[in-house]
């Protein structure tokens, strides 16, 4: 689909964004294997979770879906039952690799796939880590991608040192750990988002956190179901931010966004960048942190993204690309080789399509440097079947001159349904 944005007048209205995806499929998987019923409300049902659903009904979960509503009755003692089917995760990598994680606990043999996009990234990852703990599995490619065959076994604790801060492979480990014997102890080179522990304490699980090292118990009885109210997605609600911050004529409230200090980098950065950005009404839902977010025009200049902060922004920085584009001064943002492995190359595919709008920007093996211009002008671009990509590029469209028209637009599908319904619904003028 080539879905049309023209430079837009003014900017306005209130934004409730989309369930956050992370938090969603975990509240489904972790429910899944509880004893007994939980409700998730203000749930995700976009294309990646809708993969995790998949997955977990063809293990034998029960999942009922009315919108933004899911119960679901956790398998617990029971465990999970064979698929006798390959388990497709689609386009999503939370789904293949935290699902791992637990069919490596599982007495049975199971294929897990994916999309070109997916079975083109790295599974080694998540693959060595439970193969340390006991499991046996093997992938295409020499054992470094999909389809993953997983024969799970008795798996033993381990202390583990993560190459990358991901909170995936991280909760690959945690979820494999529970029914594994001794403690499992995770080391990460930064914190990477923490749902996951978050979640297990409150099912009753051991996990303690101290700076960036994880240590969890062993479970003797099942996980305690847990309601979830899933909070707006910060990474969804950054489009509008940006947006808000970029246009001259902008008032946008991001209401009951989530913000998760392991989430919310693009707050500060915003900040840094000199953005007329306040939040308010912070409280916590759930084990959550929550606030509302208000955004006006502003000024921006430019910053320099590196280090621990990059796993706090890392699926944001296509949009905060397009931020630095306009910004006054030249931004870097380094330490970001992990975009090479997302839903598309990140930091060629967001190089290619912001020069085609006029942007002045440099691609480094581990990031960006971006020369902030006065204006872009609109033009033909593409998403690269990468949804945030093709969001980053609508924000783009709402300050190009002219009309930019995106192709293969209908992949905002897998994180926001509503992206272009909400994008045409505060455009005035
Ligand atoms: C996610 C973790 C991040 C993020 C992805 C969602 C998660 O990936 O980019 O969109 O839900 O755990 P990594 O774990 O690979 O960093």
């Amino acid at each position: 689909m080539n879905q049309k944005v023209r430079r837009t007048h003014t900017l306005r209205g209130s934004i409730v964004p989309p369930g956050d995806k992370s938090i969603s499929h975990r509240a489904l998987i972790l429910n899944s294997i509880a004893e007994g019923n939980a409700r998730i409300s203000n749930f995700l049902p976009a294309a990646d979770c809708l993969s995790t659903v998949c997955c977990l009904r063809s293990l034998g979960t029960n999942i009922a879906i009315e919108k933004n509503e899911v119960t679901i009755c956790g398998t617990g003692r029971r465990g999970f039952n064979n698929p006798g089917t390959v388990l497709d995760a689609g386009n999503s990598g939370t789904t293949i690799r935290i699902l791992a994680g637990l069919l490596a606990t599982q007495p049975f043999e199971s294929v897990i796939t994916g999309d070109d996009s997916l079975r083109s990234r790295p599974m080694g990852r998540v693959i060595h880590p439970l193969t340390l703990m006991g499991a046996e599995i093997r992938g295409e490619e020499n054992s470094t991608k999909a389809p993953l065959i997983i024969r799970g076994g008795n798996l033993h604790g381990i202390r583990y040192q993560l190459p990358v801060a991901s909170a995936q492979i991280k909760s690959a480990i945690l979820l494999a750990g529970l029914s594994a014997q001794g403690n499992t102890i995770i080391e990460e080179p930064g914190p990477s988002r923490d749902h996951t522990e978050r979640m297990l304490r409150a099912m009753g699980a051991c996990v303690a956190s101290e700076g960036c090292m994880i240590n969890l118990e062993p479970i003797v009885s099942p996980l305690s179901p847990i309601d979830v109210t899933v909070p707006g997605d910060i990474s969804s609600a950054a489009f509008w931010l940006i947006a808000g911050a970029l246009h001259p004529d902008a008032r946008i409230a991001i209401l009951r966004t989530g913000t998760n200090p392991s989430r919310s980098g693009i707050i500060d950065i915003l900040h840094a960048m000199g953005a007329n950005l306040r939040t308010e009404n912070e409280r916590t839902e759930g084990n959550e942190p929550v606030a509302d977010l208000v955004v006006e025009s502003s000024s921006l200049r430019s910053t320099t993204i590196e280090g621990v902060t990059i796993p706090r922004i890392i699926d944001e920085i296509p949009a905060i690309a397009v931020a630095a584009s306009v910004a006054n001064g030249t931004t870097f943002i380094r330490n970001a080789s992990e975009l090479r492995v997302k839903e598309s190359d990140r930091i060629s595919s967001t190089v290619e399509e912001l020069s085609k709008l006029g942007a002045q920007i440099e691609e480094l093996p581990d990031g960006m440097i971006i020369h902030g211009v006065p204006k872009l002008k609109g033009s033909l671009c593409d998403s690269h079947n990468d949804h945030r990509l093709a969001m980053a590029l609508g924000i783009a469209g709402l300050i190009a001159e002219g009309e930019t028209i995106i192709s293969g637009a209908e992949v905002v599908n897998i994180s926001y349904p509503d992206f272009w319904e909400t994008l045409a619904r505060i455009s005035l003028g």
